[in-house]
């Protein structure tokens, strides 16, 4: 399936509903929306707590399906699929990244990234794993850091060695729920310089993000209320996260330089 420009469409969410039912209480937490998401494009899932953006994340992840309407994941039809092969379309085609990193705390940064495909059905043989676990470190520049342990790791860290766990299957789509919820200014923008870099690759991203400023490094934000889809439109003044670090870089070499006289 192509779109009109030749793209191929990653995501196709067609009036996907997803109702929560406790007892005789029904919450529809998304209704109705219709999103298209095609391969490179790098989007922002904006909106207040509660607006649905987690539900839709998980059904965007195969954790869920829709209550009602289709889910189309690189053309496949995710409602239809059994269990085991949702979890095979989820181990195959995606990387998630999560606000709270994720990690094994008493495994190595390495070990951590071989285990999504460890528990693949297609794991390569070890040497091969652990070369490709080495190349996706590599790729997040934590090439030095393989053998440590999550807790001798920097929070910002820790979040490459998570992004280097989501990517280490080739993903075709990478989500990430608050990626930076729980990092610093600066740590935040190296982030996204990574999925900036990913991006440029190819790399198709969504994300949710409380934060205006990290959805300005995306190239289209999504709005969610209330369960729909208020606003869908091109980021307009998209920042450049390469020149943002070194603005905060030249800011706290001046900060340091009045400290020190
Ligand atoms: N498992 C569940 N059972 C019942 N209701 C749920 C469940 N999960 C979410 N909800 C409800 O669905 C709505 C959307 O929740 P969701 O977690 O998707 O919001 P969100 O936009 O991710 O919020 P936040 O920004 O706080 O993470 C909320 O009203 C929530 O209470
Ligand atoms: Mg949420």
């Amino acid at each position: 399936m192509e779109t009109s420009n030749g793209k191929k469409p990653v995501v196709v969410l067609e009036d996907f509903w997803r109702t929560y039912r406790s007892g005789e209480v029904e919450v529809h937490a998304v209704r109705g929306v219709n999103l298209r998401v095609e391969e490179g494009e790098m989007v922002a899932i904006m909106g207040a707590s509660g607006s649905g953006k987690s539900t839709l994340m998980n059904t965007l992840g195969c954790l869920d399906r829709p209550s009602r309407g289709r889910y189309l994941l690189d053309g496949v039809d995710v409602g239809r699929l059994s269990k085991d092969a949702l979890s095979d379309v989820r181990n195959r085609r995606l990387g998630f990244v999560f606000q709270g990193f994720n990690l094994l705390s008493r495994t190595s940064a390495i070990e951590n990234v071989e285990l999504p495909m460890l528990y693949s059905p297609r794991c390569p043989p070890r040497a091969e794993l652990r070369r490709c676990a080495e190349e996706a470190l590599e790729q997040v520049g934590l090439k030095g850091r393989t053998q440590h342990h999550p807790s001798q790791l920097s929070g910002g860290q820790q979040q490459r060695v998570a992004i280097a766990r989501a990517l280490v299957n080739k993903p075709s789509l990478l989500l990430a729920d608050e990626p930076t919820g729980n990092l610093d200014t600066r740590t935040s923008i190296e982030i996204m310089a990574i999925f900036q870099a990913l991006n440029r690759k190819g790399m198709t991203i969504v994300m949710v993000t409380h934060e205006l400023d990290i959805a300005r490094y995306c190239l289209r934000q999504v709005v969610m209320r209330d369960g729909v889809v208020v606003a869908d439109q091109p980021v307009a003044d998209r920042l450049d996260a390469d020149e943002e670090l070194e603005k905060v870089l030249d800011e706290q070499a001046a900060i340091q330089l009045v400290a020190e006289r």
